[in-house]
């Protein structure tokens, strides 16, 4: 079970924040690039990531300003990927987080300028601190989010549309694409708390778990789940020949391996974090049972 009041006190700072930064920090970026960027950071979402990031660095110390920036910045790159990714060019969708989305409101240049902009804030805010982690802190973020990381998976996700699943080809997807922005929020919160190696490595592999049964998660919600409570479209993937793990494995394996690798997930927090990694067990254990 989840710690719902938790997560939800963890949301608030993330939310308020960003109300925040966008009012006051924003000034200087002309219209309509600001509404723009603004019109899809705080259409809503889980803000799972930030939250991700503030409860790593509370398994270790409770967090402070520079962490909640850093929170922030994931939040912005999060939203940014998918800016991108439901580009006509990518995956053409016109529905996320219950809205119109970027392009279909602002137009495809200026989606294209929101999320190359979210991109490059989110790297002012997380350098903008004096904190000892932060070099290393957020270079696991720019690792995560770049070219050998979720960009790899997007190139992946998009050159192999259509074509025959192989096991390694969608792992690789899955865990690019998507487990590594769930992996650097874990990464960055522990390095901002002072984490030991040992820490760390249990941080990053629950990341990794987690992340990749969260994607499962998303494609079986894609063939299953409700558009009114995604705030989606759902059946996109089937129609664009997308490589999912339902696709190549069957719904029911899919489910299980699930619940698998949160289990894994899970196991492997425990071990370094005790009782203390509970909350995040119980993000990860929702997480996957979600239908949103
Ligand atoms: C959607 O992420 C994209 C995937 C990686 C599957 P989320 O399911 O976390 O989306 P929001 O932020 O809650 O809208
Ligand atoms: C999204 O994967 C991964 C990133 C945005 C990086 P999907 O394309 O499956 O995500 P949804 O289903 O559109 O949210
Ligand atoms: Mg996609
Ligand atoms: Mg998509
Ligand atoms: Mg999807």
């Amino acid at each position: 079970m989840m710690d719902e009041a938790r997560y939800g006190a963890l949301r608030e700072a993330v939310e308020n924040h960003l109300l925040r930064v966008t009012r006051e920090e924003w000034g200087g970026i002309p219209h309509p690039l600001r509404d723009a960027m603004a019109y899809s950071l705080l259409s809503g979402g889980k803000r799972l990531r930030p939250v991700l990031l503030l409860a790593a660095h509370e398994l270790i110390a409770p967090w402070d300003g520079a962490a909640l920036r850093f929170a922030g910045a994931l939040e912005m790159i999060h939203t940014y990927s998918l800016i991108h990714d439901d580009l006509p060019a990518m995956d053409n969708d016109t529905l996320r987080r219950g809205k119109p989305t970027c392009h279909v409101v602002y137009g495809e240049g200026m989606a294209v300028l929101a999320g190359d902009g979210l991109l490059n804030l989110a790297m002012e805010e997380m350098l903008s601190s004096d904190h000892p982690g932060t070099l290393a802190a957020a270079r696991a973020v720019a690792g995560a989010a770049g070219v050998r990381g979720m960009i790899a998976g997007q190139c992946l996700d998009l050159a192999h549309e259509g074509q025959e699943p192989s096991p390694e080809l969608v792992s690789s997807i899955h865990r690019l694409k998507t487990a590594c922005l769930l992996t650097a929020p874990m990464e960055a919160g522990l390095i901002l708390a002072g984490a030991h190696e040992g820490q760390l490595a249990a941080g990053s592999a629950f990341g990794r778990l987690f992340g990749l049964a969260f994607q499962i998660r998303d494609d079986l919600l894609d063939r299953t789940g409700s558009e009114a409570a995604l705030g989606k479209h759902t059946g996109k993937d089937t129609a664009e020949g997308k490589l999912t793990w339902p696709a190549l494995y069957g719904e029911e394996q899919a489910r299980a391996d699930v619940a698998r690798l949160t289990e894994e997930a899970c196991g492997r927090l425990r071990e370094a974090f005790g009782d203390k990694a509970d909350f995040l067990c119980g993000i990860a254990q929702e997480c996957v049972q979600r239908n949103h």
